[in-house]
């Protein structure tokens, strides 16, 4: 299994939509992957279509980690059963870890830690240690999943770093301006420091970055501005200002599964990105490339 955050020190510069991308992704690759959304205002949630029901949301499991028993806690994403709908996400049957879905309906899953204002209590300056561990306790039961993707709130409080505890790897999302470049080389700076004091094994995952018109003179150069700043940590493919991205999203859909050459254009994009992020030397492991174009 590999927890990998999706953070940034900038807000709304795409961390929720890299993570539904990635997910998108991973659900049309087969991997069994969960969300856990640690953003208070709980968007990723909204955009993976859940409907809890009785479960409890990741505020309250982080406040008793030992007593929250995740698996009975997820939430499966609405895209998994639009996936079986729509011809099904590469067939596979759907086994939400939750225990409540039809034994045998189908196999994909896409599963969710669903976010809640209440995680707020602990994106403080001064979370102690015993705190910032909370959510790897949490995960100490995600033994189904090959992929957690945490979706983090944009600062580089608890809630980030108690992120960063449990992951073996942080993504950052940065658009190509000024602000965002500045904002990622301070990111990076933190990572490396949080890594020596906390987490040894965390290591940054790259970079991607987000809402990139091709047209723009100033993109173009942040572009090689970040390029030669971070080099190889600059994850590619880049992914492109989508004119239906909010429509997308609000209408809790998969970039796989919405119509259109230019839906279809960036859910490849996203494939490309989930691999290349999963397997940087470029060779995934034997029996675990799955990824197919469903549309
Ligand atoms: N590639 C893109 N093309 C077009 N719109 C995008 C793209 N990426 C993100 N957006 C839009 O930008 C807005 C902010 O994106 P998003 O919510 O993913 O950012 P965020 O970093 O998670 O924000 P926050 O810091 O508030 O959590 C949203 O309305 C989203 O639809
Ligand atoms: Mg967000």
């Amino acid at each position: 299994m590999q927890v990998v955050s999706i953070s940034s020190l900038k807000g709304g510069v795409g961390k929720t939509s890299v993570t539904t991308g990635l997910a998108s992704a991973a659900l049309a690759a087969g991997i069994p992957t969960l969300v856990v959304d640690l953003d208070p205002h709980a968007d990723a949630s909204t955009a993976l279509g859940v409907s809890p029901d009785d479960q409890l949301d990741i505020g309250r499991m982080l406040r008793s980690p030992r007593r929250a028993h995740l698996a009975d806690n997820v939430v499966p994403s609405g895209w998994v059963e639009h996936a079986r709908i729509n011809g099904g996400a590469n067939g596979r049957a759907n086994g939400s870890t939750n225990g409540r879905t039809q034994p045998g309906a189908a196999t994909s899953v896409l599963d969710v830690a669903v976010g809640s204002a209440y995680t707020g209590i602990y994106d403080r300056p001064d979370l102690g240690r015993r705190d910032l561990r909370r959510l790897s306790a949490v995960l100490a039961d995600a033994t189904n999943y090959e992929l957690v993707l945490v979706d983090c709130p944009p600062s580089l409080n608890g809630l980030t770093r108690m992120a960063w505890s449990a992951s073996d790897k942080v993504t950052l999302v940065a658009e190509p301006g000024l602000f965002s470049v500045a904002g990622t080389e301070r990111t990076m700076r933190a990572i490396a420091l949080f890594r020596q004091e906390f987490a040894p094994k965390l290591s940054p995952a790259g970079i991607v970055a987000n809402r990139v018109r091709s047209g723009s003179a100033e993109h173009t150069f942040r572009l090689s501005e970040m390029e030669s700043m971070f080099g190889q940590l600059l994850l590619s493919p880049h992914i492109p200002e989508q004119a239906n991205w909010q429509q997308i999203q609000g209408a809790a859909h998969s970039i796989h599964h919405w119509p259109g050459d230019s839906a279809k254009n960036a859910a490849g994009l996203f494939d490309t990105l989930l691999q290349n992020l999963l397997h940087p030397n470029g060779a995934a492991p034997a029996g675990t490339v799955r990824n197919r174009n469903l549309r």
